[in-house]
């Protein structure tokens, strides 16, 4: 399947089969790539936690609004969340190549604090995107997830330097899924409306 065909088949994955396990070497690889995204002057100011325990799911799905019953059912929920502690994250930046650490050094100078947290919130993104479309590359449904809470998230996780900004379930699809794209044909404004070619 190609890239375009791959995208097509992709969707928001609303109901999940339960009993159907994720080979872990997949899971393994979507580690691996999340690792690998790309961000704003390679800032990687990001932790993607991995949940398979299924105690562990189970009390983040439910303080996660209406995707409790998705989480609940999907294999794998991966939480991603952002470097909120910056004198923590500093000690990573410090780590960084000089020409990296001088650049973040000289931004971080120069923007107010809630702004740079703005910036590096925006970096998550980019991983959810990479998220979503290497897991229908490996064979895998996906939901993505603003729909929780964060704090109590925080809280669960147990998390101190990060804050959880959303989430990525993982699975295989319920065969009666209602989102399904063969009964719900993906929505889209029309490539005129968003495309602009000169
Ligand atoms: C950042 C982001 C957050 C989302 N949050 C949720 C969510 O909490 N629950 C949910 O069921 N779908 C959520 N979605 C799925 C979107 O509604 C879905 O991507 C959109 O309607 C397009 O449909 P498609 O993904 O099936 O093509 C989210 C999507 C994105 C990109």
């Amino acid at each position: 399947m190609n890239i375009l065909e791959l995208i097509e088949k992709r969707y928001t994955a609303k109901k999940y089969n339960a009993d159907k396990p994720i080979p872990q070497e997949k899971i393994e690889d979507l580690k691996e790539i999340l690792r690998l995204t790309p961000s704003s002057i390679n800032v990687q100011p990001w932790k993607f936690t991995f949940v398979q325990n299924p105690e562990m799911k189970a009390k983040l799905a439910s303080v996660s609004m209406h995707n409790t019953e998705k989480i609940n059912q999907a294999q794998l929920l991966v939480v991603f969340s952002v470097a909120d502690d910056l004198d923590a994250f500093q000690n990573i930046v410090n780590e960084f190549p000089s020409a990296r650490r001088d650049w973040y050094n000289k931004i971080k100078a120069n923007t107010p604090e809630a702004d740079l947290k703005i910036w590096l919130s925006k970096q998550l993104y980019i991983a959810l995107g990479v998220g979503l479309t290497a897991s229908i590359a490996l064979g895998l449904d996906s939901t993505a997830m603003e729909g929780i809470e964060s704090d109590k998230y925080q809280e669960i996780l147990n998390m101190t330097a990060y804050k959880p900004l959303f989430a990525m379930a993982v699975g295989y699809a319920s065969e009666d899924d209602f989102n399904r794209i063969e009964v719900t044909p993906k929505s889209r404004r029309s490539q005129e409306s968003v495309i602009e070619s000169i």
